[in-house]
This record gives structure tokens, C-alpha cells and sequence, in this order.
């Protein structure tokens, strides 16, 4: 599904990722740990083509990332990848529903052409309560749920979030980690999470670590 080989990144002479390879297989939930500045989220955005590494290939579905057009990056991110960022991204100004919904209408659609997914996607996160509401009149958990929502609309094989209970409760945590399991075994996505929650990462099917720019499987 998703194979990264030999990857380097380094900022200012320091080096990032060392020889970072991996693996995503169908039906993977992994997670990916390490200290504060070990590079997790550098490595999410060149998983994702986000960012460029140095050296090194990632292929998602057998397709070189590096060697897609700007336009053709663009068509597979929106088809294939869903990625929920560690600040999340919602617009403060729009409700849950239209924030959910961002991404049609940038793409020129309209609210109900996804209609049926909407409705698929609020039974499976259990958001209906806070359609009509601006993030801020949301908990943590829910903006989180909201922001998961938004990338699921286009049915991704491959689902990366960057500390997604970073600011939760155990309680909270607990939630968004059965969801994400949920939407792993019955949607049939493949889900990367970004952790520094042991009890997160035990959710996964594999943790790997960064240490010193290098990866390690637990
Ligand atoms: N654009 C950039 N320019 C220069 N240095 C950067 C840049 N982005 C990240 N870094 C540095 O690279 C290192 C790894 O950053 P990264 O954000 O990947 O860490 P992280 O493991 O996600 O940390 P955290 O757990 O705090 O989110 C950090 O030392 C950071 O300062
Ligand atoms: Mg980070």
C-alpha cells in the first residue's frame, strides 16, 4: 500500500531521518512514537508528499510521489490520502457540517452531493450533535472527530493523523482510538497515527519508533 525506502531529511545540517524505510500494508493500523523533535510529524509529510525528502522514494500504491505532477499529487491526496493535521485545521468561522464539507466545496460541489456520506460518517463518529456548531463551541474530542470526518469524505485508502489525542482526556483518548479502529477493520483504511500516548499507540497493529532519525519496530 504505502512502502517508504531509504528516506533522509535534514534541516540546517542536522539530520532528520536517517535511512527511514517502511512498510504499510492493507489492513494496517501503525503507529509511529518518539520524543518531542525526533521527526514524527517530518516523516507523516513525506509519507503523505506533503514535503520532499532529501533522498529516498515513497511509493503509495505502487506510484512514485516524487514523480507525480503537482496536479496529479493533487488528484491522488484527495482520492487516496486523508490527512488530519496535529493543529487540525478547522475554519473557526464555519460550522462542524461545513467544515466537514470543506473539502467538496473547494471542489466547486455542493452539500448534497455528499449527502449520503455525510450521513454515513456522522452515524459512524457520532457527530450529529455538533453540526451546527463553530469549533469553538466544541470539546477537543469532537473537533478531533470533526476533523477526521472531514478527511474520510473522500473515501481514502490510507488515513495519517499527527498526535490525534494529543490535547485529550484518557476518556476522550479512549473514544477517538475506537473510532479509528472502527474505521480501520470496517471501512477497510489504513490508518498511521502519530502518538506520543502509549495507550494510543497500543491501538495499532504495529508501533514503530524514532530514535536519532532512525526507525525501530517494537
Ligand atoms: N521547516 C523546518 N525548518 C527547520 N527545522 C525544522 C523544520 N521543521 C522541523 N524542523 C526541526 O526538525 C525536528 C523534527 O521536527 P518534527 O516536527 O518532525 O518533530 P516531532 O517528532 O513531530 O515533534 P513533536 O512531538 O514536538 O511534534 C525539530 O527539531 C524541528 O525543530
Ligand atoms: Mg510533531
Amino acid at each position: 500500500m504505502l512502502i517508504a525506502k531509504n528516506l533522509y531529511k535534514s534541516y540546517k545540517n542536522r539530520e532528520i531521518l536517517h535511512d527511514v524505510s517502511l512498510a504499510v500494508k492493507a489492513g494496517d493500523f501503525v503507529s509511529i512514537m518518539g520524543e518531542s523533535g525526533s521527526g514524527k510529524s517530518t516523516l507523516l509529510a513525506v509519507l503523505a508528499g506533503n514535503l520532499a525528502p532529501d533522498s529516498g522514494t515513497v511509493l503509495l500504491d505502487g506510484q512514485d510521489l516524487a514523480a507525480l505532477s503537482e496536479r496529479d499529487m493533487a488528484a491522488l491526496r484527495r482520492t487516496k490520502l486523508g490527512f488530519v493535521y496535529q493543529s487540525l485545521n478547522l475554519i473557526p468561522t464555519l460550522t462542524g457540517r461545513d467544515n466537514i464539507l470543506l473539502p467538496l466545496y473547494l471542489g466547486g460541489k455542493r452539500a448534497g452531493d455528499a449527502a449520503e456520506k455525510l450521513n454515513e460518517l456522522t452515524e459512524l463518529l457520532g457527530i450529529a450533535g455538533v453540526f451546527d456548531a463553530f469549533p469553538a463551541e466544541m470539546s477537543g474530542g469532537e473537533q478531533q472527530r470533526v476533523a477526521i470526518a472531514r478527511s474520510l469524505l473522500y473515501d481514502p485508502a490510507v488515513l495519517m493523523l499527527d498526535e490525534p489525542t494529543g490535547s485529550l482526556d484518557s476518556a476522550s483518548t479512549r473514544q477517538v482510538m475506537e473510532l479509528l479502529t472502527r474505521i480501520n477493520r470496517e471501512l477497510g483504511v489504513c490508518v498511521i497515527q502519530v502518538t506520543h500516548s502509549r495507550e494510543a499507540a497500543a491501538y495499532g497493529n504495529r508501533i514503530l519508533t524514532l530514535v536519532d532519525g532512525r526507525i525501530s519496530a517494537q
